[in-house]
């Protein structure tokens, strides 16, 4: 049990075939307990992911849900007061929060932009800071910022110029967190997928999609579980020596 008893907040949890979802429950299996967090959060909705949790695995998770919206700083200052109050620590943040839009920069308006931003980047800074201001004062936490191969390579393949941008600033955010609170004892490094099938990707043609994957060396779209899997590590002890990093998740499709 790589995370045995880690209390690890997943941001953008509640689609089942979400990167965020591929990540609770990677981690519940791993003995961490999980507050799954998401603007489209309720009672349901954890339920079915704690169901779908354990049924798979076989297990009882300590899987609780969460309402927030991650524009907003009071929502995400509420969600870590109430976690530290209910679980006493927080091991580790994933942020896998993120909105796309298929755009090119002329047809970007402003109300575009700033919802990207204020989403995408600010939600990122948001849930970093409040996870720091906890961090901080017990010496030790792990951040993981999912960002996007967008982000690298100057554009998504389905995401625009001003997403491109939001995950351009949650790489130097991660990277900007991890030299100032290495002395902290805490860690910050970004995970980079490239196209995974989530719903994400479901406006895609399949002509675009087959292009695609015949361009990447692994020969085919990322899933959610191999992102998760790289979070898991980053959320371990095995990468007690690892911060400022940004992780390609990506098949080979962008080696630099
Ligand atoms: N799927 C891909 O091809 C791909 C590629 C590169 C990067 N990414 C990134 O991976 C992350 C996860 O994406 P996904 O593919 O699982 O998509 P997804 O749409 O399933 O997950 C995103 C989640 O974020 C939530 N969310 C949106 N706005 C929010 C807000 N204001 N506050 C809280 N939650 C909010 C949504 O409700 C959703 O559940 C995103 O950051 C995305 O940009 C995805």
């Amino acid at each position: 049990m790589i995370l045995k008893d880690k209390v690890c907040v997943v941001v953008g949890a509640a689609s089942l075939r979400g990167i965020g979802f591929a990540v609770a429950d990677l981690f519940a299996s791993q003995g961490a307990k999980v507050i799954a967090v998401d603007v489209a959060m309720d009672e349901d909705v954890a339920a079915t992911i704690k169901h779908t949790i354990d049924e798979k695995n076989q297990m009882n998770s300590v899987l609780i849900g969460r309402k927030c919206d991650i524009s907003s700083s009071l929502d995400c200052a509420g969600l870590f007061d109430e976690v530290v109050r209910e679980f006493g620590k927080v091991d580790a943040l994933v942020n896998c929060a993120g909105i796309v839009q298929s755009l090119s920069i002329l047809s970007i308006e402003e109300p575009d932009f700033d919802r990207m931003i204020n989403i995408n980047l600010k939600g990122a800074f948001n849930l970093s800071k409040e996870s720091l201001r906890i961090m901080k004062t017990q010496g030790y936490g792990s951040i993981i910022n999912v960002a996007s191969v967008a982000a690298q390579r100057g554009g998504g393949l389905v995401g625009g110029a001003h997403y491109a941008a939001s995950k351009g600033g949650v790489i130097s955010l991660t990277k900007t967190i991890a030299r100032e609170f290495g002395v902290h004892g805490i860690r910050a490094n970004t995970v980079c997928p490239s196209m995974t099938e989530t719903g994400m990707i479901d406006g895609m043609s399949a002509d675009k999609y087959k292009e695609i994957v015949a361009s990447i060396p692994l020969q085919r779209a990322g899933r959610a579980v191999d992102i998760a899997g790289a979070c898991m590590f980053l959320a371990s002890d095995y990468s007690s020596y690892i911060t400022g990093s940004t992780v390609d998740v990506n098949g080979g499709s962008h080696i630099h």
